[in-house]
């Protein structure tokens, strides 16, 4: 019999809920976003998103069950993301997903955000398994993790100060390309030239860890001093080479562990594994090292309920179960 999993995230600005049919089968995906609306703001405003997410829940579980022709009996297990995120945010999703439980008699599963991230994967390629190298890169994570089997993965490096999405949001912003950064960059990017501007791409001794502070510093030094001299900017070469020295440097820290680890499986998850150069340049990576890949649709990428309800489905499928105890964990970590 086919397991279904109820999926439900509201880790940020996007309220979802989704049902999916043994971890793989996307069964309905509804997504809210608050995105515009926080856009006026330049950012998002963490108590604007809790009262909207409670606004929207109830209709999206409700267009979520519809849209995959079940009623709530037919249901497994509950799974929502429990953490990292914003603490009022979370504690909508969770909330909901407890109150479903203790109405239904349903199992409930606590779902870490990246680890839904990495379960994309899963969604976007029905044979695709662990063990894998996988580079996670959304607005609050940068990190490459060797991910063992569907709950046994160990962090190979991560950022020192920055993620990757937040690079590329504050850059944007200060361009002139409003929230949120990233897709707008990549789309400017595509007329531009990515070797019209340079920064330095560091390197931390001894590690493999990320850093892009220096890369946004030498970013808006580079724009600071064109504007003092009365010049402009050209945004879609700016923005092309900006979004080119990101990509490079997490492409090589992928590069180095898959020669520490001798993986040859590699691939991305969260919100900029949307990327367009990022896209490409990991295909380019497994060409060159005769790699197997994996990357996840576009649909994926950035924040859903599908990538939840599948990790979920691993969990619950170990016999992993949360208690009505369960809370929102704003910095939560990955289990490794
Ligand atoms: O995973 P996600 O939706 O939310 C978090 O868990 O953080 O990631 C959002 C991040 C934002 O920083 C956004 O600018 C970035 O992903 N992003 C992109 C693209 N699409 C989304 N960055 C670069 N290029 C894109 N096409
Ligand atoms: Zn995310």
């Amino acid at each position: 019999m086919a397991v279904l999993t109820l999926g439900i995230e509201s880790s940020c600005d996007e309220t979802a809920c989704a049902v999916i049919e043994d971890g793989r089968i996307v069964r309905a995906s509804m997504i809210a976003s608050q995105a515009d609306y926080h856009s006026q703001y330049g950012g998002v405003v963490p108590e604007l998103a809790s009262r909207m997410h409670v606004e929207a829940i109830v209709p999206c579980l409700s267009e979520a069950m519809e849209k995959a022709g079940i009623s709530y009996d037919e249901i497994d297990a509950v799974c929502v993301t429990k953490g990292p995120g914003l603490v009022g945010a979370l504690l909508v999703g969770v909330s909901a997903a407890k109150a479903l439980c203790e109405v239904k008699g349903l199992p409930l599963v606590g779902v870490n955000h990246m680890a839904g991230h990495i379960a994309a994967n899963y969604l976007s390629d029905s044979s695709w398994e662990p063990p894998f190298l996988c580079l996670v890169v959304s607005g609050g994570h940068s990190e490459i993790l060797l991910v063992k089997d569907y709950a046994d993965m160990e962090y190979i490096c991560s950022t020192r100060d920055d993620a990757a999405g937040e690079a590329f949001d504050k850059i944007a912003r200060v361009i002139g390309l409003g929230y949120p950064g990233g897709p707008k960059m990549d789309k400017e990017s595509q007329s531009g030239n990515p070797h019209a501007y340079s920064f330095p791409t560091p390197k931390i001794a001894d590690s493999l860890d990320f850093s892009f502070s220096g890369i946004k510093t030498a970013a808006l030094n580079t724009i600071n001093q064109i504007r003092q001299q009365g010049g402009e900017i050209n945004v879609p070469d700016f923005a092309a080479s900006y979004q080119d020295a990101i990509c490079s440097v997490l492409i090589d820290r992928l590069d180095q562990a898959i020669k520490l680890t001798g993986m040859k499986k590699i691939c991305l998850a969260g919100g900029v594994s949307a990327n367009s150069c990022l896209r490409k340049k990991i295909t380019e990576l497994a060409d060159k090292r005769k790699c197997s890949i994996c990357i996840p649709k576009m649909a994926y990428c950035t924040d859903n309920a599908a990538m939840i309800a599948s990790a979920g489905y691993y969990d619950f499928r170990k016999g992993i179960r949360d208690g009505m105890d369960m809370n929102a964990y704003p910095s939560l970590e990955l289990g490794v």
